[in-house]
């Protein structure tokens, strides 16, 4: 490619420091509340002006990702093309931080970071609500991503406000090799709840106003997840990971989003390294990382030629 131009955008996973989960609707989705936070696990998409639309993937367990149409990298790629009348392709190589099937919406990272770094290479200038459009085609978790920050998720997810958030948290985040699959998980709250009446969920005004005040705190009082209980039926060892951050002081811990990754909110780096420390030595965690939000959606970060 010589001197062609690359563009390589970085997009964050999330958390959901709450998540409360109404009935199934007739679409098969479930009406959402959610608060997402975006934490600095991030994932790096290049575009590189190519005759077709492909995709090539490095770091842990990259294997267990998709390389056909199914990536939503790939599948981000080809509606953006198909909707701006674009005929070229793209190469795209997507560097891994964001923990594969881990509940932090890593696959919706590279689908709105492969969004904006087409928009970018193919001149599309789409407009960032344009871009949000075709985000929310993608999957629930695809407009969070692009945003970035703090921002409460209505609908299946796809409707996004930017929350009133002061302050910058620490978090240390549990990870587990035993994929949960989210279809999975949406099925055994389902069963679990079955015949109960739900309410319209809602998100708290009690985390909301620890939000606003910028305590951590607070926050960590008020981590909530409606899919909680169905993603430790599912996998026990949840409850074990989640005892051991309350026994060495995090302020709160919480699944997040359908699991397995256990979020942990901390008091400062000296208690994230303790949470750290005790969850690696318990054993239930695959690999545990310290990381901050909130932090920006999808951005550019290199645009220049290509390698
Ligand atoms: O939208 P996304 O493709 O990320 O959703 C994956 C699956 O998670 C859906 O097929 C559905 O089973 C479940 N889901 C749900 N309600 C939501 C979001 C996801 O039931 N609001």
């Amino acid at each position: 490619m010589g001197t062609s131009e690359a563009v390589t955008v970085r997009a964050p996973a999330k958390v959901n420091l709450e998540l409360r989960v109404g009935g199934p609707r007739p679409d098969g989705y479930h009406e959402l509340a959610t608060v997402f936070h975006a934490v600095s696990l991030t994932d790096d998409v290049t575009a590189t002006p190519a005759d077709a639309i492909t995709v090539t993937v490095e770091g842990v367990h990259a294997d267990r990702v998709p390389l056909d149409g199914t990536n939503l990298a790939v599948r981000a790629a080809r509606l953006l093309a198909e909707r701006s009348g674009i005929d070229d392709g793209v190469a795209l190589h997507i560097r891994k931080g964001i923990p594969v099937a881990g509940g932090m919406a890593g696959g919706s990272a590279d689908a709105a970071a492969a969004l904006v770094a087409c928009d970018a290479l193919w001149h599309t200038g789409l407009s960032r609500e344009e871009l949000r459009v075709l985000a929310a085609e993608l999957g629930s978790d695809v407009p969070f991503a692009l945003l970035g920050g703090t921002a409460i998720g209505t609908g299946r997810g796809e409707q996004l406000t930017p929350a009133l958030a002061r302050g910058d948290y620490t978090w240390v985040v549990g990870l587990s090799d035993r994929g949960l699959s989210t279809p999975a998980v949406y099925a055994e709250i389902d069963r679990l709840r079955a015949g109960r009446v739900l309410p319209e969920p809602r998100v708290s005004e009690r985390l909301m106003q620890a939000l606003r005040s910028g305590d951590p705190t607070a926050l960590g009082a008020s981590l909530a997840n409606d899919l909680q209980p169905a993603a430790c039926s599912l996998l026990p060892d949840l409850l074990r990971s989640l005892a051991v951050g309350q026994e060495y002081g995090a302020l709160g811990g919480v699944v997040s989003g359908s699991g397995p990754t256990v979020a942990f909110l901390v008091k400062d780096t000296e208690q994230s390294l303790d949470v750290a420390v005790a969850l690696t030595a318990s054993g239930v965690c695959s690999d545990v990382r310290r990381v901050h939000g909130p932090v920006p959606g999808a951005r550019i970060v290199e645009h220049g030629p290509g390698r």
